[in-house]
């Protein structure tokens, strides 16, 4: 499956690729009945302000006989997959394990079952919307000539891409995660365009910084607090937040800037630290969003405890859980 999200993040486009399209909307191969190369796509549907990458309450949508926050595309409308058939085949484009996700230029052909060890804390974080977000919130920023960047907690290396393909005085890219599978999908994304200038790393993203400078740190990192959090996990506890915020005037070169994600569920912290160190600090960009992390909202301890620190629960768009996710900008 193609996932093509425009700059400003107002439309999401579903588009069936290659065997998809053999296999589920009736295409035939030239040799075999189910095999297309990816040259074939179509574009099956467009939602508008998407708020998640894989949003279920959204597709529902389409089976409605209500108009929805979508475009059908000519393509599916004149093979008449509209209503339920639509709904269940972008469905099934979404169980598809890998997907081609594009944001402003840059492309990441991504299988999440070859990065997939079996839990929370061996599976690579594939580009999520926050992922996505992030980058947008670089794309506003002035990051001057930046020379030498680092990627902290960088999962897949989609922000890292993004960099790269933005930053033409770009020198190094270092991406830190101390995932051993986050490393191997990095190594095999660096195949898949430009990026001799990249540098992955397997190592805990603060001992591999210590004694290092860069002009750029950019983080994209675990932001839900948790009771006793162990900060095991790709989205647990705020420790990482707290550590950067700290050692930002150490790690950065004069005049560089750390890009970080933040949420209305990481708490007073953050902005505390920010005030007690005193750094030179901008929201760049903020969204309301689903928290669509069952491993969070299906702990009723965890989620018992977020209620009680601003997990907001007005159910709407077909979403029980909202926070708010932020992008801070702070410079040196
Ligand atoms: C929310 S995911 C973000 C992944 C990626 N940057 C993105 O935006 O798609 C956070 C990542 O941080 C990594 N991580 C968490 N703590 C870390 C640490 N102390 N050192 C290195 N990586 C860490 C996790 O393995 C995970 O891949």
């Amino acid at each position: 499956m193609r996932m093509v999200f425009d700059k400003e993040m107002e439309t999401q486009e579903i588009w069936a690729v290659g065997n998809e399209l053999a296999r589920w909307f009736g295409h035939d191969g030239k040799t075999a009945r189910y095999t297309l190369d990816d040259s074939h796509m179509e574009h099956i549907v467009t939602f508008h302000d998407p708020v998640l990458v894989t949003d279920n309450a959204l597709i529902a949508r389409l089976a409605d006989s209500r108009p929805g926050p979508f475009t059908i595309s000519n393509y599916a409308k004149e093979r008449g997959i509209t209503g339920s058939m639509l709904r269940d085949s972008v469905n099934r484009l979404m169980e598809v394990p890998r997907r081609i996700i594009e944001y402003d230029g840059t492309v990441m052909d991504f299988d999440q079952s070859r990065y997939d060890g079996g839990t929370p804390e061996t599976q690579v974080w594939g580009p999520s919307y926050d992922t996505l977000f992030l980058c947008k919130a670089l794309g506003m920023i002035d990051l001057g000539n930046a020379k030498n960047a680092a990627e902290l907690g960088a999962g897949s290396g989609f922000v890292s891409m993004y960099l790269m393909d933005h930053l033409p005085d770009l020198e190094r890219m270092v991406s830190i995660d101390r995932m051993a599978l986050s490393y191997q999908c990095m190594l095999d994304m660096k195949k898949q365009g430009n990026y001799n200038k990249w540098d992955p790393v397997a190592a805990d993203a603060m001992d591999y910084l210590k004694g290092k400078n860069f002009d750029l740190l950019v983080c994209n990192p675990p932001y839900i607090r948790r009771p006793k959090s162990i900060d095991d996990n790709p989205y647990e506890g705020i420790g990482m937040i707290a550590d950067l915020i700290e050692n930002s005037d150490e790690l950065l070169n004069d005049g560089g800037r750390l890009v970080i994600n933040i949420s209305s569920l990481s708490g007073d912290l953050p902005y505390e630290l920010l005030d007690v160190y005193g750094r030179d600090f901008s929201e760049v960009l903020k969204k309301e969003v689903p928290l669509k992390v069952f491993r969070v909202t299906n702990d009723p301890e965890w989620r018992e405890y977020l209620i009680e620190h601003g997990l907001d629960t007005q159910s709407r768009r077909g979403h029980d859980y909202w926070q708010e996710i932020k992008v801070l900008e702070i410079r040196k």
